[in-house]
Parts: structure tokens; sequence; C-alpha cells
């Protein structure tokens, strides 16, 4: 089934508590967003900030790592109550001991490319991921534009998911909303993370009900 993920990254970070609690009923996961200033050009939490907004929900948290050296916090966001944590391939140099490491936690194991990352990156570690998030945005901000050549790129694993017999969930993260949803739910994506078309409406509930509606127009 479809997972909404909406991204805290465009809600008011005064009160990400009660911004969490606006979507609640109707999010399958909250898409947290940590940015270092080093991988991206942008800073925004860390585990105690997650720590914190745990207490607001029991929603599972999807947190996305857009941070240099991963493995240095993996364990702290674990802690802090991450359920799944995703790195970023073009920041693992162990890409393979950043997986085991996630799972020893007892966590669910996800990694992140960038627009411009080739599939190829996930030849050898596939079939380890609980999850593979295509950015289709270059990571750092919210509200930018859907960039096109995604959709061929979620088809592309689709299909590499199915030819090596897996049971994987593609996330796609990055101008996403009501217009385009259904086709990046038609290239095979499962979970739908987004920032600004739910958290930059009045109703940001009413917004998660109306992407899950066009998810299959
Ligand atoms: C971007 C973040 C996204 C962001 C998406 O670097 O990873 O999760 O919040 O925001 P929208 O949906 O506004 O593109
Ligand atoms: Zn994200």
């Amino acid at each position: 089934m479809l997972k909404i993920a909406p991204s805290i990254l465009s809600a008011d970070f005064s009160c990400l508590g009660n911004e969490i609690k606006k979507v609640d009923s109707c999010a399958d996961l909250i898409h947290v967003d940590v940015m270092d200033g080093h991988f991206v050009p942008n800073i925004t939490i860390g585990p105690e900030v997650v720590k914190c907004i745990r207490k607001a929900t029991k929603t599972p948290f999807d947190v996305h790592l857009m941070i240099q050296n991963p493995d240095q916090y993996i364990e702290k966001f674990a802690e802090a109550g991450a359920d799944i944590i995703t790195v970023h391939a073009e920041t693992g140099t162990h890409l393979n001991r950043t997986i085991e490491l996630i799972k020893g936690c007892g966590k669910k194991a996800g990694i992140a490319l960038n627009p411009a990352t080739s599939l190829s990156v996930l030849d050898y570690v596939l079939q380890d991921v609980d999850m593979v998030l295509i950015m289709c945005v270059n990571p750092g901000f919210g509200g930018q534009k859907y960039i096109d050549l995604s959709t061929q790129k979620i088809q592309s694993l689709k299909n590499m998911i199915i030819r090596n017999k897996l049971d994987i969930d593609i996330e796609v993260d990055g101008g996403i909303n009501a217009e385009n949803i259904d086709v990046v739910v038609r290239a095979g994506a499962g979970i739908i993370v987004t920032g600004s078309a739910v958290y930059n409406t009045p109703d940001p509930e009413e917004a998660v009900k109306q992407l899950r509606m066009n998810a299959y127009k």
C-alpha cells in the first residue's frame, strides 16, 4: 500500500511537535531531514531534536541523513527514535559497513541517491537494504521543482528490484505534489515524501488526503 511521508522541513520549526500532530492521523511516516551544512548547503536538526519530537507521535520516523560521515551518528539517531535510517550513497566510503551498522541498531536501512548518481552504485548493496530513496531534486531545500529525468530512474530501479526478485521499497523525495504524484506512483514509487505540498497549505491533513486521492488518477 502507498505510504505518504510528510517532510517536516517545510513545517514551522518553532513548534515541530504540533506540526507533526497536524498530519498524525493521515501520515504513514514522518520524514525527518537531517542536514549538516557540508554534504548539503543547509543545516537542520540533530538527534537531540529528534528525541524531543519523538514524544509527539507514535508514527514511525523516516530519518534522511544528508550528512558526511553518517557512521558517526547512526547510533545516536537510532537511540533518538528513528525507525528507518537513510544515508546517501555519495557519503559512504564503506556503504556495506554503514548498512550493517543501521541494521545492527535494529533499524531499517535506506540508501539515498542524488539526481546525478547512477543506479549502478546499488549493484552490490541492493540485496542488503530495505529501501532506496530516489532524490528528485538536489538535496538541501524544500520547495524545489521536480527533475523530470527522475521518472525513468524510478522505473529503472523498479525493474532492477523485480529482476533481482527483491522486496525493497522505493521512496521518492523532492518536488512531489498533488499534480505529479500519479507520475511517480505509476513509475513504481511506494513511499512518497512531500514537504511544501503539505506544510505550505492552510490544512496539512487535507493536503495529505488530497495527495492520496490523486496518486492513482
Ligand atoms: C530536500 C529534502 C526533502 C524536502 C522535500 O533536500 O530531502 O525531504 O523536504 O521538500 P519538497 O516536498 O517541498 O520538495
Ligand atoms: Zn528528505
